[in-house]
């Protein structure tokens, strides 16, 4: 099992916002994961019937999720990568797209109906801190929805990048997800989804041979929703409301 680096301190953020320029100017098409991963979350945001909601982004890369979302209501973007967020300004003129750290850039506190962030508080050097900032820009009763890397399933796959230099990886299970909401947020739904994992328990529950087997008798899209049911997917979903 491979070693994760909690890290508590920052980094330079130079460092960190050349990184993710690069990084995000590395992907020009939308995975499959992160389609899957967008879908869950506009499937959650309908399910809160939000009207015309003040909705923020936080880690919005491209820009492509937030225009997506631009469809439930007006739409504010941040990231810390300024190559893409020029780009996506330009791209989605409709969207408010803010290039800054998320910790200190300036947004109006306790003024959004929903925020989202997807696969982006793990590489946060403090996710207690995330946590606090997006609960001060909420309003009370105002809304979370937050995807994650699943700590036990990356745990156990063996062809995941395990470092991203400087920039933290700090993978969450879902106890620890709910621990870190706790203070702020009630829980309304959490899952996973995707599954995934090809080491230890997982090189057993994901094998071809077996999973083939089980094919015979249990339809495949079946076999993936016990998997996601049971906690086996790769992403970890939550919704939360901030307490009023
Ligand atoms: C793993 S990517 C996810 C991007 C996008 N949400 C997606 O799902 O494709 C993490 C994102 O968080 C952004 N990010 C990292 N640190 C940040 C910070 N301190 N403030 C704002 N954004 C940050 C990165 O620039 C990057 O776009």
């Amino acid at each position: 099992m491979h070693e994760q680096k909690l890290a508590t301190e920052r980094f330079d953020l130079n460092v960190e916002r050349q990184f993710w320029n690069d990084w995000i100017g590395e992907w020009k098409t939308v995975d499959s994961s992160s389609v899957r991963r967008a879908g869950a979350v506009v499937a959650q945001l309908r399910s809160l019937n939000l009207e015309n909601p003040r909705i923020l982004e936080v880690g919005c890369g491209s820009g492509w999720l937030a225009a997506e979302l631009s469809r439930f209501g007006s739409v504010t973007g941040v990231d810390l990568a300024d190559e893409p967020i020029a780009a996506a300004k330009a791209k989605y003129p409709h969207v408010d797209f803010i290039a800054g750290d998320f910790q200190t850039v300036d947004l109006p506190a306790v003024h959004f109906d929903l925020a989202v962030s997807v696969e982006v508080i793990s590489v946060f050097h403090d996710p207690s801190l995330f946590v606090n900032r997006v609960a001060s820009l909420l309003r009370s009763g105002g809304y979370l929805i937050l995807t994650c890397p699943h700590k036990f399933v990356w745990d156990r796959t063996d062809f995941v990048r395990r470092s991203h230099g400087e920039i933290p990886l700090n993978w969450l299970n879902m106890g620890e997800l709910k621990r870190l909401l706790r203070n702020h947020f009630s829980l309304l739904h959490t899952e996973t989804m995707m599954p995934a994992g090809n080491l230890g328990v997982l090189r057993l529950i994901n094998s071809y041979r077996l999973n083939g087997l089980i094919k015979k008798v249990v339809p495949e899209p079946s076999i993936v929703g016990i998997k996601e049911r049971i906690g086996l997917g790769k992403t970890l979903l939550v919704v939360a409301q901030k307490r009023v």
